[in-house]
């Protein structure tokens, strides 16, 4: 008789109702092997590592019988000078120590044990929705409710569409009693504008100083819009804010899996108290130190990509198109039932996009190739 059989599958054990309950992560789709495709799937970044990087990896390599640093000390500290440096760079008072960043194996872990460090059963964490599909997950997790706040819609007065954009003046109506940390995903995944400094600044004013305002700067190396405020200005003037960044996208290293969290030491000290010990492999945290002395490298291939945005935009536009600002690596649209359709079509022409059934589809911007080709799909959506 077969031991395979449902019974011998299942331990009879239950699961919590919150994980069991958790909506499913969709990774973007990856390429098959040997198939001639562009993967605009994941808001990962098309250039290779650089040779620097390359080498401390390949270093690094050599000492994998060893656990890593527990503490990732020599990163942290090259994380809090080069933050401190940019800060002065940009005239903000502000000098960042050690013991205000924790790492971790992307910032994803990291908003989670950001959440487990601050919330008990039952407290409600307000978020911005469709965001980042993280979000619900942790927060499940966490114990935790969640609470959805739909974006902005309409136009604004000037007669700006605010389509993709958070709406914090509801952000900060939502915030309860219960309510312990409030995200803001700027730019926001997946439609692509970023908050700007008025809007923000008011949110602040009307959120209760004890309550966790997650930035989730993910992408803020590729803002270009001269409104949106510098996280590390607005972690210096706030004290309960933390920002989340990572080296998966800009630094180009999604696959080694590192992230942090700057925060106030004690709130630092949480998170680091619940984070899995040595969850940053030594091979990851010496590529992120090689990539943070080759940033300004790294930083060219940023800004042509922020380059690259701007003519996938253009012609987009130019194709009719009419798409939400994009201070990400991604572009947005909105194609609600088409979505499913849509994504197979793209699919099919050899580039693979992510699709949000029932919303819409969010487009990474890659390299030249694969951005032509992901434009012929666009025109071919219009006819
Ligand atoms: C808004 C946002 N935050 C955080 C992350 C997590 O990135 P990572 O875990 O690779 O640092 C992502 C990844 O797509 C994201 O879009």
């Amino acid at each position: 008789m077969s031991t395979d059989t449902p019974a011998s599958r299942t331990s009879g054990v239950p699961l919590r109702t919150a994980v069991a309950a958790l909506p499913p992560y969709v990774p973007g789709a990856r390429t098959e092997p040997g198939a001639r495709t562009f993967k605009l799937s994941s808001n990962e970044n098309p250039y290779p590592p650089l040779p620097s990087v390359l080498e401390a990896i390949r270093e690094a390599a050599g000492d994998t019988h060893r656990y890593p640093d527990m503490y990732a000390t020599e990163l942290t500290e090259t994380i809090a000078a080069s933050l401190t440096g940019h800060a002065a760079a940009q005239r903000i008072d502000l000098t960042v120590t050690p013991d205000e960043v924790v790492v971790g194996t992307g910032s994803v872990a990291v908003l989670a044990h950001v959440l487990q460090t601050v919330c008990e059963p039952g407290d409600e964490v307000v978020v911005p929705w469709r965001s980042f599909e993280a979000y619900p997950i942790a927060v499940a997790v966490s114990g935790a409710t969640f609470v959805p706040v739909p974006l902005a819609s309409g136009t604004a007065p000037d007669g700006a569409p605010l389509d993709g954009r958070l709406d914090l003046p509801a952000l900060a109506a939502a915030v309860s009693d219960r309510t312990r940390v409030v995200a803001v995903c700027t730019p926001n995944n997946p439609t692509g504008p970023a908050v700007h400094r008025d809007e923000l600044e008011a949110f602040l004013a009307a959120v209760p100083s004890d309550v966790l305002v997650l930035l989730d700067e993910a992408y803020v190396e590729f803002v270009r819009d001269p409104e949106v405020p510098d996280g590390l200005a607005v972690y210096a003037a706030h004290p309960n804010v933390v920002v989340l960044r990572t080296f998966s996208k800009a630094y180009g290293l999604a696959g080694l899996r590192v992230g942090y969290a700057i925060a106030r030491p004690d709130l630092a000290a949480g998170v680091r108290s619940v984070s899995t010990p040595f969850g940053v492999s030594d091979l990851a945290q010496r590529a992120a130190i090689a990539s943070l002395h080759a940033q300004d490298e790294l930083f060219e291939r940023v800004e042509a990509l922020v380059v690259e945005r701007a003519r996938v935009l253009g012609e987009l536009r130019d194709q009719g198109w009419q798409l939400p600002d994009a201070q990400g690596n991604f572009v947005w649209f909105e194609l609600g039932e088409e979505t499913v359709r849509r994504g197979a079509e793209a699919r099919e022409a050899g580039v693979l996009v992510r699709p949000f059934a029932g919303e819409g589809i969010r487009v990474t911007v890659g390299e030249r190739e694969a951005n032509d080709a992901f434009l012929r799909v666009a025109a071919s959506w219009r006819r």
